[in-house]
């Protein structure tokens, strides 16, 4: 696992100037590539009172490509500004199942200009699989990309 590395290879496509739908896609893309527990990889963003699907990888889609805020560990997370971590997923009664293999789940919370415009969502495999460096790593994350996820949805999508 390494945190640093991963960090470079974000600030790299984050100033590669591409779109911004790109950018979060490469970013999810790098998440999920470079750790082993990072089993599924997905960002949200905020339309109205609606965290939306937006880029992700892992082995399977998701059912839940709209979750209200409030709702679920995401909606959870999104509704306080405050990083979710989930040891046992089965044990948490908010958890909205989307893969059978999870056995734990962060959420991160992505701010901009004090507002809260998305979110970091990643499912393990493992019980119990993030710790405080995961923390630490995905909320410096969530900084580096907030500018990519406060644009109007107009701007993110290619037309
Ligand atoms: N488990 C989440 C729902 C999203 S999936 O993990 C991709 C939740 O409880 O909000």
């Amino acid at each position: 696992m390494n945190h640093t590395g991963a960090l470079e290879a974000i600030d790299r496509i984050l100033n590669r100037g591409t779109g911004a739908d790109g950018v979060l896609q490469a970013v999810v893309d790098v998440l999920h590539d470079r750790f082993r527990h990072y089993s599924w990889v997905g960002i949200y963003l905020i339309e109205g009172d609606d965290l939306v699907l937006g880029p992700w990888k892992g082995p399977q889609a998701t059912e839940h490509v709209r979750i209200p805020v409030g709702q679920g560990i995401c909606g959870a997370a999104a509704a306080t500004g405050r990083t979710e971590v989930v040891d046992d997923v089965d044990a948490d009664e908010r958890y909205l199942a989307c893969f059978p293999l999870t056995r734990s789940e962060i959420v991160v919370p992505i701010a901009h200009e004090g507002q809260v415009v998305g979110e970091i969502d990643i499912d393990s495999d493992r019980q119990a699989a993030f710790d405080s460096d995961d923390r630490a790593f995905l909320e410096r994350v969530a900084l580096l990309i907030s500018p990519a996820c406060s644009r109007p949805a107009s701007t993110r999508i290619p037309r």
